[in-house]
């Protein structure tokens, strides 16, 4: 059984001795362990059942001190993370000889994330190593937005989740890099939206996530996905098919009339991006605890973090497509 808590302190003990605690952060809750020990890193990958070619993001208090880990900082990069680190951001830097090729599945380059949430950083700035992290869910299920969540899953394998709250953002951190010919490119869209870095960095190309290959590590199409299916659909038009007692809703803004208003999710009605990006992942563990047998779900425009949010609907219907 693990224990829920506020230490920082008995967090930082357990992770100085090769343990995974889980932490909150502004995006989603993390697994963590010591990045620079490789059995400790091996054990998120077991208590996650993740595949060894899906790498992991290290986490640090601030980005001076990414020195040590990295061959070198591009000027792009560097003036991302000037503007958006600590945040909802994680940068793909070359990575050394320090940094396990456990934790990069290999690759040459290593993910970096600042966090803004307070009590993570107070932790990182107790450690001398950084922690890998990746969401503390387990494979290819809904990430983690509160402790409880983080313990209704692993809380039989976790010796301590530290509990932050829940995050203020709601869906993981915007992946950036270079690609081989030296132009940004974005790999995950996430809590920091394109515009903002379009912002600071000019002309950015978007990766294409719609893969179910393997080989693109993380990227994996089918992801985020609750146990009962989930399908886009326009919801006013095909409501009238299923049956309003067993169908799930979640919808940007609008109440469905004729749906128990128990299986309806409304992410904003105000239409606020930020709330829904919040409620998203609560909301569709919530649905998947009712007693429904489809979800029906709309995507929001495609602006701001509603780009984010199209993403996990989209990968959280992706299972079932034939
Ligand atoms: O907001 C977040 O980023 C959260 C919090 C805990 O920081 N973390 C998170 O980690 O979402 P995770 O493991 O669920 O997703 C990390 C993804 C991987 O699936 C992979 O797509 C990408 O980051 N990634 C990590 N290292 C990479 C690398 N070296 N090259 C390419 N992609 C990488
Ligand atoms: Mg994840």
């Amino acid at each position: 059984m693990s224990f829920i808590g506020k230490n920082i302190s008995i967090a930082a003990e357990l992770l100085q001795k090769g343990e995974v605690v889980a932490i909150p952060t502004e995006t989603v809750y993390g697994l963590a362990a010591n990045a620079l020990r490789a059995t400790a890193v091996a054990k998120v990958f077991q208590f996650k059942n993740r595949p060894n070619f899906d790498p992991l993001i290290i986490h640090l208090p601030s980005f001076d001190k990414i020195g040590p880990y990295v061959l070198d900082i591009p000027d792009v990069i560097k003036k991302l993370a000037d503007a958006f680190c600590p945040g909802p951001l994680t940068l793909l830097l070359k990575k050394n000889d320090l940094i396990p090729d456990l934790v990069t599945s290999g690759s040459p380059y290593v993910a970096v994330r600042i966090p803004a949430h307070p009590v993570t950083r107070a932790l990182l700035e107790m450690l001398d190593f950084p922690l890998a992290a990746p969401s503390a869910n387990p494979f290819g299920y809904i990430s983690p937005t509160t402790a409880q969540h983080v313990a209704d899953q692993l809380g039989n394998v976790l010796p301590y989740i530290l509990d932050g709250g829940p995050c203020t953002i709601g869906v993981e951190s915007t992946i950036a890099g270079l690609n081989d010919n030296g132009e940004l490119e974005i790999l995950r869209k996430g809590g920091l939206p394109l515009e903002e870095i379009r912002r600071i960095a000019g002309h950015i190309t978007v990766k294409d996530n719609s893969t179910s290959n393997p080989k693109a590590p993380g990227m994996l199409e089918s992801h985020y996905a609750p146990r009962v299916p989930l399908l886009i659909v326009d919801i006013d038009q095909e409501i009238a098919k299923y049956n309003p007692e067993t169908t799930g809703i979640m919808s940007y803004t609008k109440i469905q009339p004729g749906v128990p208003h128990k299986h309806q999710v409304i992410l904003s009605l105000s239409g606020d991006y930020k709330e829904a990006a919040r409620n998203l992942f609560a909301g569709m563990r919530y649905l998947d605890n009712c007693n429904i047998d489809i979800i029906l779900a709309e995507v929001l425009p495609e602006h701001d973090l509603g780009v984010a949010i199209n993403d996990r609907l989209r990968r959280a219907s992706a299972k079932n497509k034939s």
